[in-house]
This record gives C-alpha cells, structure tokens and sequence, in this order.
C-alpha cells in the first residue's frame, strides 16, 4: 500500500512538472493580446475565441498549442487555427510532341496551384519543364539595311530557302518574317543635304530613302515570299555609325497583330547588323526627349511612324518586353561588334549572340546554333512575387543531381524533362489578402500561376461597441475586448479617470517592491506594462520580458533557444543555462571508440581530458598514458571479472562504452595488434619484476658514469705527461750568454731614409 501511494505520487510530481512545462510554450510567452498576433507568432500557435475560455481564476492564455487549448476547454468551433494548405489545381500532363495544333501542348506541370500560407510558414512544390519535340518556331530576321550591308543583302536573297530548309530539321512548323531598319529620319541620324540627299542618299547609286524600321512581311509559312520580298529589298544609307536597331526591336517586339508572333510557338527575333547601335538618350542630340513607352507604332505602311517622336528604348523596357511576349533575341553580328553585343546580352536576359561573317554567308549554322542554345537551356523566371514571400529553388537537371539554389538547367536536349524543387515561404503579412504570381521559364509560354492567400487574420467577428465589453466601451474581437481610449480591464471595465489609490495594493507584487515593478503603471488594479525598445514587457506585475536573458557571446541564449520570462528555453539538442552547451557526443568520439579515449569526460561536445598528461581533441595523445590496448585490457577486466582499477574506482562504465565480448572472431580481429589475448580465463601473463628492472637500470647507468670518469682521467694523464716532456726540452735548448743581460741593447739604432735615392 504505501509503495503505492509512493508511486501515485511520484506520478503527481511528473504531471505537475509536465504541465509547467506545458504551461509556457512559444506561443504563450510572447505576451500576445489579438488573434490576430497570435497567428504570426508561430504557425503552430492557436486562438481561442470562446467567450468563456480561461475564466474562473485560471490563467490560461488564448493564444497556445492547438493540443493545449482543447486540453484547457476550448471548442473546436471556436479554435482559430488555420493551417498551411496546397491545392495543385490544374495538374495536365507534359506533352510530348506538339502535334499540328499547338493549341494542346503543355512544356510546364502543374498549370495552377493555390496554397494559404500563415506567417512563419513554407509549402514546397516541385515544378517540371519539358522541352517539347517538333515545336512550331517563329522566325523573324530583322536586317540592318544601312550601306554597308548591301553584300549581306545580295546574300540573303539566295539563303532564305536554305534557311528554311536548315529549321525544318528541328520543326515541321515554322513562319519566317523579314523586317529592316536603318535610323531616325531625321539631323543628325539622317542626310539632309543636298535635298536630293533625302530621296536618294546614296549619290550615284540607286537607293531607297531612309527610314526607321518597316516590317516588310509579316511572318508567314511561305518560304517562297520570303526569298521574294527580300529580293525586292535595296539598301539605303545614313550618316552616323551607330544605327537605330532597338527602335526596329521594340516595334517587332510589341506588334504582335503585324508581325503575326503566334501565342505558342518559339519566337526567334534575329537581329543582323555590322554596326552599333543607338540607345536610349541618344535621340538628344536630335531633340527628341519624349520617352520610348514600348508600344506598337506600325502604320498602315508597315512602317514605324513615331520614328523621330520617341527616344530610343531602354535596356530595361526591351527586356520587360521581350520577357512579356516571349521572344527570344539573336543578335548575329560581325565580329567587329560582338564585345558591344555580348554586353547587352549580358543586360538582356533570353539573349545569345553569334559572330556573322562578312557576307552572312554562315547565318543559317548561327541560327541554328542560337536555336539549339535557347532550347538547350530552361531558367525560370518569376513574375509579380510579393515581397513578402521568399522563393527558394532547387535544380533537378538531367543527371538527377539536386543543385541548390538554381533555378535553371542546360545543356538539354529537345524532349528532356527537368524539374525545378520550389519553397515559399512567408515572412510577414502583405496588405492585401491575396495575390497572385506567375513562374514560367524564360521564352516559354507556359507559365505555372500561384495563387496564395495569406493566413494573417482570424475569423471570428470583430463585433465593434459590444455589449460584452462594458455596455459599448470596447470592440469585442475574437473572446477578447479591445477597449476604447480610456477604458481598460479585460472587459473595459475601468475607466482611466476612476482611478482610486486603494487598487495599487493589486499592482504590487510583493510588500515593499514598486508598483508593477517599475516597469508598468497601475491602472484601475492592474499593470499596464511599458513599451520598451527592445521589446515586451508582460506578467501581472510586468515581472516578464523577452530580452533579460543569459547571453554568450553577445547571443541572446546562444540563438540557439527562445528568451521567455528571463529564461532560456533551449532548442532541442542544446542544454544549459544560456544554451550554449551540445548535447552531442559524437565530437568527443576517438576513433578507437571511447568517449575521449577512456581518459576524459565529455562536456558540451568538447572532451575535458582528467587523466594526467593526456590532451588532444578526443584526449587521443598521452605519452605518459597507458596505451588503448591496455584500456580495452582493463575495460574486460571490469566488465567480465569485476576486477582491476577500473572496477576498484567505479569508472568502468564511464571509461568502457561498448562491452567488449569474450572471444568471437570478430574481436580475435579487432584486437589482433593487441599485444594481450582475451579468453574465458582471468589469468593475465605476468608482467617482470619492477625491483628488478629498477636495480639494473640503474647498474647500468652507474656503470656507464664510471667508465666515462675512467677514461677521462687515462686521456688528461696522457695529456699532462706530453706537455711536461715539451718544457723540460725547451729548457734544455735555451743557453743564454750569461756574461749579456738579456735586457741590453746597443745605443746605436739605424734609420733608413725612404726618399733617399742613392745618388
Ligand atoms: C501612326 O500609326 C498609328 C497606328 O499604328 C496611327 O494611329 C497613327 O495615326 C499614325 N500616325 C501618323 C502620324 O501617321
Ligand atoms: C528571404 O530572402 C532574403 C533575400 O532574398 C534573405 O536575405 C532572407 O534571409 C530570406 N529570409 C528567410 C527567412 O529565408
Ligand atoms: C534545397 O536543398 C537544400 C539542401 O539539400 C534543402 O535544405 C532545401 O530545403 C531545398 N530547397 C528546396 C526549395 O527544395
Ligand atoms: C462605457 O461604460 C460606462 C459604464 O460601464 C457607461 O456608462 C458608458 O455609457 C459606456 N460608454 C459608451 C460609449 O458606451
Ligand atoms: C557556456 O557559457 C558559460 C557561461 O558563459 C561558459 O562558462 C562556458 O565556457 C560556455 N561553454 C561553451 C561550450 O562555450
């Protein structure tokens, strides 16, 4: 019985500290009053709008985990708690050829999808293009018919069937056009003088007058027309190098009706010059300073007409254009301008550029070549995302390898499939409620439309001048009133002006502490917290905020765990006070497998080496140390016979991880280097005599002192007797004369006169 009761009680301790735990949670400790806070919070946080949820004492908070509100008493009906959703809407399948109609050819799946995201949330959806076989292709050859392409133009008259020929190799569907510029009609593009320079600039030879861009044909399946309009075609002349090309790009570009750019075909625009070209601002220096707004200007003459009216277009608007319409550009250029083009290309997205000869003699293979580059490529391109949502994307190419963050494939070939991995997420609520945005790859038609409605407010009625809220003086929202100016208390009961000294005793949290501890006014008895700069401040007695808590390292809880009510509360696989402590053991793993080497402890993923001398990461190097084998020796010792240092100081199962079993193969193997044997038998080899090392150690190094004394004294003897033998025979040698002093010398000395010559 009374082990019973023990264990109930036991049990009561678990619940109770389940349910403190239980109590603060991240929705719950960031002093939330709306719902419609509550939702960005976190996605899993829920709302409560049931009128009577958290009364009678209780202090429930309205904004929890869903689990915790049921749990609490709150209705299902009355839960606020809208979840992330993905809806694929239109789902047809890739085609795989486009047949005749390409009314029915589908390069991108899913079409549509419509997702609702909460705040803080993500939805992931995969994206597949297909790089159809046989697509209709559009070809449009816009041709610098300045002077000096006359050569080029005599060329292109024989290669238009040629060319149809070449693109019929890759689609049994396509239309060519032709259209031609040269500049502005007017000073200083323009030669005005002698008048007759207007109609025929070219002097002596015939030619046609200038003129800005004319579409010459629309793009038709008669190749036959092709080589007959060009035919028809004369050069004409201007006066300034650079020609006006992107006024000619833009018209062909945005006049969809007149050039006849089919919605679903592959739009190539070839665009032929051996010039530069002017760009936007450049029509200042003929006093045009109206803006190029990007639309179509054909007349009835197919004929640009707002040629001398509107600037050159801009970078910008081109490739907002040419992105809108789907055309792909190719400029074909000779080699003398392909640095110029290939920076443009550079600021134009979907372009390439080609190096066309002399005579455009190889503009049939750089065509080709263009085609085969922009069908080998597929990069998506997203249109009208709000900034709200960050789109992350991942590539599947051909290999199945997963590339982060691209969000294009190359090197394809027609009737590959890629896919293309897309996250959304939502950082903070938009304006509007919902909106809608496009990802299509770059050329294509097919675009996949996403819709997202943003899971930012809640359902339930804002009942505004509720009876619920002090007969009117508050808006009755979600369970909760938001009081007028003026009013406070949960249900605006209180009214600033009735303010009566007795209620402080509420805001006091205990005797002798300042009101709402001095971070908060008392208002009709309870504490209204202040704002503060680096956050809320919150609790009945604004005893809670979410910025005092430890730091390390200047990090709020290490930023590995949330700041609650001056605690940290780590994430998982952190521990600690400041949560800057790893759970993780692996890092002090050494590769003999022991936790440190059997010589340390592991402290927050960092092993502290106890044993003397040992250091290293796993404490992996000890000189002084026994060696791994005998800690495996001493690890079967204490596991299998309970014996041995290990057994004698409770480390056993500290020092030895795994049980190291009695003999198997297996560990014959593993500890063969090993220079001990396991085996059922708890006998060990005896090791020698230490008395016995220690004595002839030392015998031999007194041994060896001796000798060396030894032979130090025979060498300085030998030495002494050599020297004393030298002195005794210099003495003998020296006889002075003993009837001289040594010390005398003669009174005459002789001087030699070095500049004396002789005579
Ligand atoms: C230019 O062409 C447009 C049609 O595209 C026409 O409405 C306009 O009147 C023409 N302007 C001139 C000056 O011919
Ligand atoms: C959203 O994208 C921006 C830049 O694109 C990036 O700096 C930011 O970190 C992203 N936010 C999240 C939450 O991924
Ligand atoms: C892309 O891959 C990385 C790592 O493989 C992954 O963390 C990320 O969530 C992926 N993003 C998308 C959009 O799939
Ligand atoms: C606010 O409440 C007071 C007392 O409860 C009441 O007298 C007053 O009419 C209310 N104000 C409004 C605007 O309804
Ligand atoms: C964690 O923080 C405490 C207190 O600042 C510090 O003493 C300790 O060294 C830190 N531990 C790690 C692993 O950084």
């Amino acid at each position: 019985m009374g082990n019973f009761v023990h264990t109930l009680l036991v049990l009561l301790f678990f619940l109770s500290s389940a349910l403190k735990v239980y109590g603060s949670t991240i929705c719950t400790s960031q002093g939330v009053t709306t719902c419609q806070q509550c939702l960005s919070v976190h996605p899993s946080c829920a709302w409560c709008s049931q009128e009577e949820f958290g009364k009678g004492g209780s202090s429930l908070s309205r904004c929890d985990l869903k689990q915790n509100l049921l749990n609490g008493g709150c209705s299902k009906a009355a839960l606020e708690f809208p979840s992330s959703t993905l809806t694929v809407l239109e789902d047809a399948p890739l085609s795989d050829k486009a047949l005749g109609t390409a009314e029915t050819v589908t390069q991108i799946k899913p079409q549509k999808i419509r997702m609702t995201l909460r705040p803080g949330d993500t939805k992931r959806f995969t994206v597949s293009v297909k790089q159809v076989e046989d697509y209709p292709v559009d070809l449009y050859y816009l041709m610098d018919l300045s002077f000096s392409m006359k050569d080029d133009l005599d060329r292109l008259y024989s290669l238009g069937n040629e060319l149809a020929v070449a693109m019929g190799r890759t689609t049994s569907n396509l239309r060519m056009g032709f259209g031609a510029f040269v500049d502005k009609t007017t000073s200083p593009y323009m030669y005005m003088y002698p008048p007759e320079a207007v109609t025929n600039p070219c002097y002596g030879e015939k030619c046609q007058p200038q003129f800005g861009f004319k579409n010459v044909l629309s793009l038709t399946d008669k190749v036959a027309r092709f080589t007959e309009e060009v035919g028809k075609q004369q050069v004409s002349r201007n006066r300034d190098a650079p020609e006006g090309g992107l006024d000619a790009v833009i018209q062909a570009v945005v006049c969809k009706e007149k050039i006849g750019w089919r919605p679903d075909a592959s739009h190539l625009l070839v665009f032929t010059t051996d010039a530069k070209t002017h760009i936007a601002l450049d029509g200042r220096i003929a006093g045009i300073v109206q803006p190029n707004d990007g639309q179509c200007y054909l007349d009835n003459n197919n004929l640009y007409n707002k040629s001398t009216v509107l600037d050159y277009p801009s970078l910008a608007l081109l490739t907002e254009k040419m992105s809108e319409n789907n055309i792909n550009l190719i400029f074909a250029v000779t080699s003398y301008v392909v640095p110029l083009y290939k920076g443009y290309s550079q600021l134009i997205p979907g372009t390439t550029v080609g190096t066309l000869s002399g005579d455009s003699g190889n503009v049939i293979q750089l065509i080709e070549e263009a085609y085969a580059k922009i069908r080998s490529k597929v990069e998506l391109e997203t249109l009208g995302v709000p900034e709200e949502l960050n789109l992350s994307f991942n590539a599947t190419c051909l290999n199945g390898e997963v590339i982060r963050g691209l969000k294009s494939c190359t090197g394809l070939k027609i009737g590959d499939t890629v896919s293309f991995s897309v996250e959304a997420q939502l950082r903070s609520c938009p304006k509007e409620k919902s909106r809608t945005f496009t990802i299509k790859p770059l050329g294509f038609k097919d675009s996949l439309e996403v819709t997202v409605d943003f899971a930012c407010s809640c359902n339930c009625e804002a009942q505004a001048n509720s009876p619920l809220c002090s007969n009117g003086n508050g808006t009755y929202e979600c369970g909760v009133c938001q009081c007028h100016q003026g009013r406070l208390g949960p249900r605006c009961e209180c009214s600033v002006e009735d303010y009566s000294p007795s209620d402080d005793v509420n805001c006091i949290p205990k005797p002798g502490s300042p009101i709402c501890n001095g971070r908060g006014d008392c208002l009709c008895g309870q504490c209204s917290c202040h704002a503060n700069e680096f956050g809320q401040v919150w609790g009945k007695y604004c005893e809670c905020d979410d910025f005092n808590c430890l730091r390390f390292k200047g990090a709020l809880c290490s930023d590995n765990g949330k700041c609650s009510c001056g605690f940290c509360q780590c994430d998982a696989g952190w521990k600690g006070e400041n949560c800057n402590c790893t759970t993780r053991t692996d890092t002090c793993m050494s590769s003999i497998g022991l936790l440190c080497s059997g010589r340390g402890n592991c402290e927050c993923g960092v092993c502290q080496c106890t044993q003397p001398g040992a250091y290293g990461a796993t404490c992996q190097k000890c000189p002084t140390c026994p060696d791994s084998c005998t800690i495996k020796k001493k690890c079967v010792e204490c596991q299998h016979f309970k014996r041995g240092q290990y057994t004698e100081d409770n480390s056993c199962n500290r020092i030895c991880k795994d049980e190291i079993k009695l003999p198997t193969l297996e560990t014959e193997l593993s500890f063969s280097h090993c220079p001990f044997h396991v085996s059922g038998s708890s006998e060990c080899p005896k090791g020698p005599d230490i008395l016995v090392v220690l004595l002839s150690v030392a015998g031999a190094i007194l041994l060896l002192g001796l000798i060396g004394l030894l032979i130090w004294k025979l060498l300085i003897t030998i030495h002494d007797r050599r020297e004393f033998t030298k002195f005794e025979e210099e003495r003998a040698k020296a006889k002075w004369d003993t009837a001289n002093n040594p010390l005398y010398k003669g009174a005459t000395s002789t001087f030699t006169n070095v500049a004396y010559k002789g005579n």
